[in-house]
């Protein structure tokens, strides 16, 4: 795992978007994993604004996002596939067949997440998934006591994330109590990981995932285990790591990162 330390969060979500692009310039038939939730919007912000000046080109670009919610329909403003189109998707040069979700209306939801999987493994896995970090640890809706190699399925939302999307939703007891996520399992068969997390809130799990032990309960903590993960934070974020100089000096002397620098 590497640690990215940026001033703040318009840094941080700047970089991740710089990686994206450079990724993308160098396979423009990238197989990219996406996230959503309010950290990413940013990051769709300057991609956007990266394919309209500078052309980045998203023509040849598949999507596979995290997840979504149970019962809603596309149409649904709290949608995730309402928000992938919102954010990214209208104001980009990619093709709508090429962009995937989970189907969280589908009548049989078990055969919806096989589905899934087998797309994805189709597609010839993910290239670079796109991860945020929820206040209870979770990647994707992967909540506590997730198994680390599980799959695409069905789980139901902890109270402490039906509470951080509430306000999404004007109360908690709208908040969808179930959705589609791909698994532990799934997420870090990625070829590389990139979690992006910004803001106070986060401090906590951040330094549960980055620095504590691999557990289910911290279920970012399982990307420990991927040879090829960065965790990009804002010092807000990175308050309470333990190794921030030690971070800081690998980002300043690693070549790897002598473009973004
Ligand atoms: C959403 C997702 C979630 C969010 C996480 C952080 O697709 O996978 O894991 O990334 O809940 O959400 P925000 O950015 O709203 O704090």
């Amino acid at each position: 795992m590497e640690v990215i330390i940026q001033p703040d969060r318009e840094a941080a979500a700047l970089l991740v978007a710089r990686i994206i692009a450079h990724e993308l310039r160098a396979n423009p038939h990238l197989v990219l994993g996406l996230a959503t939730g309010r950290t990413m919007e940013r990051v769709y912000r300057h991609l956007a604004h990266m394919h309209k000046t500078e052309g980045l080109d998203f023509s040849l670009c598949k999507t596979f996002n995290l997840d979504e919610y149970v019962g809603l329909p596309p149409t649904d403003p709290n949608s995730y596939r309402f928000y992938m189109n919102h954010h990214l998707f209208s104001h980009v040069n990619i093709d709508p067949r090429n962009t995937h979700l989970p189907n969280g209306q589908a009548p049989d939801l078990d055969e919806e997440c096989r589905r899934y999987e087998a797309l994805i493994q189709r597609f010839g896995g993910i290239d670079l998934q796109l991860l945020g970090i929820g206040r209870a640890g979770h990647i994707g809706f992967n909540e506590p006591l997730s198994a680390l190699r599980s799959r695409t399925r069905v789980k139901a939302l902890t109270p402490t994330t039906i509470k951080q999307n509430a306000p999404l939703f004007g109360g908690e007891d709208k908040v969808p109590r179930r959705a589609i996520t791909m698994g532990v399992g799934t997420i870090i068969e990625a070829r590389r990981c990139i979690l992006l997390a910004t803001g106070q809130s986060k401090a906590e799990v951040v330094a549960q995932a980055v620095e504590g032990p691999i557990t289910s309960m911290v279920t970012a903590s399982a990307l420990q285990l991927h040879p090829r993960c960065t965790v990009i934070v804002d010092e807000e974020a990175g308050a309470l790591l333990r190794e921030k100089d030690y971070y800081r000096w690998i980002f300043e002397n690693e070549p790897e990162w002598e473009i973004y620098r």
